[in-house]
């Protein structure tokens, strides 16, 4: 198989069901098989399990550009930046 399937994660709150907010994670394609919209294939394949599971809202986080892409792509839309910080333990 070239790719995995977004899982949908869902917090306890939400239980039973998946209730209304839900967090697709873990996208990943083989090298040789990118750049043909298998990703964006699932993408969509989720947003439609997860419509008709009830599911609400799906909201997501990515520092990748193709990854944003992908989201944008189906309708996910920017709510706001987030800033990592870092803080190394070795020198
Ligand atoms: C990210 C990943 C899942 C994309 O899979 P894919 O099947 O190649 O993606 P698709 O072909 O469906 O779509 C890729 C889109 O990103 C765009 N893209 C590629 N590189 C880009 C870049 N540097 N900046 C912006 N967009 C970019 C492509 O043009 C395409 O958009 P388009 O259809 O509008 O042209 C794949 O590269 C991968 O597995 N990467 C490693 C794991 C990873 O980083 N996962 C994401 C974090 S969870």
């Amino acid at each position: 198989m070239p790719c995995s399937l977004p899982r949908i994660m869902a917090s306890p709150s939400a239980l039973p069901g998946l209730g209304a907010n839900a967090k697709p994670i873990g996208t990943a394609v083989l090298p040789a098989f990118r750049n043909r919209d298998i990703a964006t294939a699932l993408k969509i394949r989720v947003i439609e399990w997860a419509r008709s599971n009830g599911v609400v809202t799906l909201w997501t986080a990515s520092g990748s550009p193709p990854m944003i892409r992908i989201n944008e792509k189906p309708g996910f839309q920017r709510t706001a930046t987030e800033v990592r910080l870092v803080r190394r333990l070795v020198a």
